[in-house]
């Protein structure tokens, strides 16, 4: 008798994305005369800059002739790529990084969802609150906690809530988690930590042998000096976190799909007798067992990000969507809203009026507006009352639903 992993059983309702897309879908079927503007989930709109695509189009070149074709690559990526990482995402920023401890993977989603499987159940995993859900339902589908509880949380799990009053950055928790989410820029309040903030949260992991899952797949998007872009600029840090960034955001790859995560080397977790291991052969173990690669054309456009010309057409790229990110903060604020981020980071948080309910406040803006956002409270409960915005929409359609915001009774 094939039985099924009980885990899933535990999760609440679909994985939010889908079911706004279902909810959308269902609308547009029953509207189809009324033009959509979708800010839900963040997918970019632009498409990938001309270097990345002429890199891309002579990876599928090579394949195309006996001499340069390759089968498969290292499962690890391509070691052009992680040179190219260490060199200009770590190097630059005067962080020492090894090729060896960079791992090119298909995306920050799944290697946030698929790093637990390498730690035991018994750890307590730290999770904010809202949060990027994948944190929370990989860690239910992993089997680390208990069921749901009538407040929306798991048993088992440790929340942070982030709230307006602490500016929604979590304090440091009393119940001490082995593993702790962290995600900056925030997904999805678009608030950043400072090096004082990163330094207290690797102090404390250093203090009771935790481990921090960074979660920086927005860092591209920090404009203030001053904020780190990897928790490695940290002291300390390469003995306490695992760094996960992605290619998906930060240069329209989130249908080419090409990460990378990092485990320095010297970062160690126990046993159950207490003896150290290292984290990233662990990794390196499930890495290459599971996974054959991302395909070569990929990395060579990935690649091509790191040349000068493929930076600067990035950059601008990227000053496009905080463009919208600045018009979208103003104008809602002139429509009266409370808002939150959109300063280094793609999402703008906004407070609901009058304490109406996240998905409330979604059905409404989709029948009266006919934009698209995403519920707070699909985040987690403290989340309820909020709605994200992303800035990834074209520029036309950014004005347009602003003005049908403004216009909304
Ligand atoms: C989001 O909208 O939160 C992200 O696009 C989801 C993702 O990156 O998987």
């Amino acid at each position: 008798m094939a039985t099924i992993n009980e885990n899933y059983l535990k999760l609440q309702a679909g994985y939010l994305f889908p079911e706004i897309g279902r909810r959308v879908s269902e609308f547009i079927a029953a509207n189809p005369d009324k033009k959509v503007i979708k800010m839900g989930i963040g997918d970019v709109t632009q498409p990938l800059v001309p270097t990345v695509i002429k890199a891309f189009h002579e990876g599928v070149d090579e394949m195309a002739k006996a001499d340069s074709f390759k089968g498969y690559g290292p499962e690890q990526g391509y070691g052009f790529l992680r040179e190219a990482i260490a060199e200009h995402s770590y190097k630059a920023r005067g962080i020492d990084i090894s090729p060896d401890d960079i791992f090119i993977s298909d995306g920050s989603k799944c290697d946030t969802g698929n790093i637990q499987e390498i730690f035991g159940n018994e750890n307590k995993i730290g999770i904010c609150d809202p949060v990027y859900p994948v944190y929370a339902d990989t860690t239910v589908m992993s089997g680390k906690t208990g069921v749901c509880q009538l407040n929306g949380y798991y048993e088992g799990v440790i929340y942070m809530p982030c709230t307006e009053e602490n500016g929604f950055i979590p304090e440091l928790p009393t119940e001490i988690p082995d593993l702790i989410f962290l995600c900056y820029p925030n997904n999805p309040t678009g608030t950043v930590a400072t090096k004082e903030e990163l330094k207290k949260w690797v102090d404390y992991a250093k203090a009771n042998k935790s481990i921090i899952l960074y979660d920086a797949a927005y860092e591209a998007f920090i404009q203030d000096e001053e904020i780190p872009h990897s928790i490695y600029e940290i002291e300390g840090a390469k003995s306490v976190a695992i760094e996960f960034r992605s290619f998906s955001k930060t240069a329209g790859f989130t249908g080419t799909r090409c990460a990378y995560t990092v485990i320095p080397d010297e970062l160690l977790a126990y046993d159950s007798e207490g003896n150290t291991h290292k984290v990233k052969k662990l990794w390196n173990r499930r890495h290459s067992t599971k996974f054959n690669g991302v395909s070569y054309p990929v990395q060579k456009a990935a690649a091509a990000i790191y040349t000068e010309e493929g930076r600067k057409e990035n950059e601008e790229v990227i000053a496009y969507y905080m463009e919208n990110a600045r018009i979208m903060g103003k104008s809602l604020k002139d429509a009266g809203y409370k808002v939150f981020g959109g300063k280094n980071a793609p999402y703008i948080w906004v407070k609901t009026k009058n304490g109406m309910k996240s998905w409330d406040f979604f059905d409404k803006l989709l029948n009266e507006a006919n934009v698209v956002g995403t519920p707070g409270s699909g985040f987690g409960p403290s989340g309820e009352g909020y709605f994200r915005f992303s800035a990834f929409a074209d520029r036309e359609n950014v004005l347009e639903a602003m003005e049908r915001i403004k216009n909304l009774k």
